[in-house]
């Protein structure tokens, strides 16, 4: 059985104004699927903000996002989950009073059409269970399964993570700096992880991060995202060679 392809993912002309503010615009961005793309760019760039119109925490003012040529802009956050698009935030995000295990088996549940429910008592061999040890597994946090959640360390949160993102259906996986406030340690073991949602390609990766040097070797293309709106887009050697990049953000004389 060959791997199927991730829909594709296509921001057109997005724009955002917030009380006169304009925080996105006009902002294009094609993403082939089962690629891995980075986005760079200052701090209060808009990259967050982005994530969040894709993602449908935020309405955007102007613009369209398709997934596989579907219009989603309008769709719910829920209906995109299950459309396949699923994320992480720039502040860890999970359950503090529930265990490891069942915090990934919540989200494994809900993907398959399921509810939130945690008050019966899962079997082993529920598929929703299976799942979900095997995300531990993977991410290497299986010998934490039964710990509360709130109580693990920073870097086993971020896999914690992105073992909820294992354990669901989700094909386009938007990962906002998974590397912040992970020890230097713990990087590479996370690049591994991210490598392993990527998994050759079964799904597309987008990742805002500001540890440059990890991003350039782990992406595909990088999008450089200044006052709101995309300055370049390209393969990550481009990028740095790029003078308008070097200009505007990375502060370097061209
Ligand atoms: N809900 C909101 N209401 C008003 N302004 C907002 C809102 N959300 C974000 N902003 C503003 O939009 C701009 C972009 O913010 P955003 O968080 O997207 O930046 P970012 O590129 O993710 O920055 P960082 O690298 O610091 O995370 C900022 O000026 C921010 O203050
Ligand atoms: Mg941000």
């Amino acid at each position: 059985m060959s791997a199927p392809t991730p829909p594709a993912l296509h921001v057109d002309g997005i724009g955002l104004t917030i009380g006169g503010a304009t925080i996105l615009d006009g902002v294009d961005l094609h993403v082939e699927p089962g690629t891995k793309i980075g986005v760079i760019g200052p701090n209060g760039a808009g990259k967050t903000t982005l994530f969040n119109v894709i993602s449908g925490v935020m309405r955007p003012t102007a613009g369209t996002v398709t997934l596989g040529g579907t219009d989603i802009t309008r769709m719910s956050v829920p209906a995109r989950a299950r459309a396949g698009l699923g994320r992480t935030f720039q502040t860890s995000s999970y359950f503090p009073r529930l265990s490891v295990l069942e915090n990934v088996r919540v989200a494994a549940q809900v993907s398959r059409g399921g509810n939130y429910s945690l008050l019966h008592f899962p079997r082993r061999d529920d598929p929703a269970t299976e799942a979900a040890h095997a995300a531990l597994h993977e991410v290497g946090l299986a010998h934490r399964a039964d710990a509360m959640a709130g109580d693990i360390s920073h870097g086993d949160k971020r896999k914690l993570e992105i073992a909820t993102l294992l354990a669901t259906d989700t094909r386009i996986v938007l990962l906002d700096e998974p590397m912040a406030g992970v020890g230097s340690g713990d990087v590479n073991g996370l690049v591994d992880r991210i490598r392993d949602l990527h998994d050759g390609g079964r799904r597309t990766v987008l990742m805002v991060e500001h540890h440059i040097d990890v991003l350039l070797g782990l992406v595909d293309k990088v999008a450089v995202m200044y006052s709101g709106s995309i300055l370049a887009f390209d393969e990550p050697q481009r990028i740095m060679d790029d003078p308008v990049v070097q200009r505007a953000y990375l502060g370097t004389a061209a």
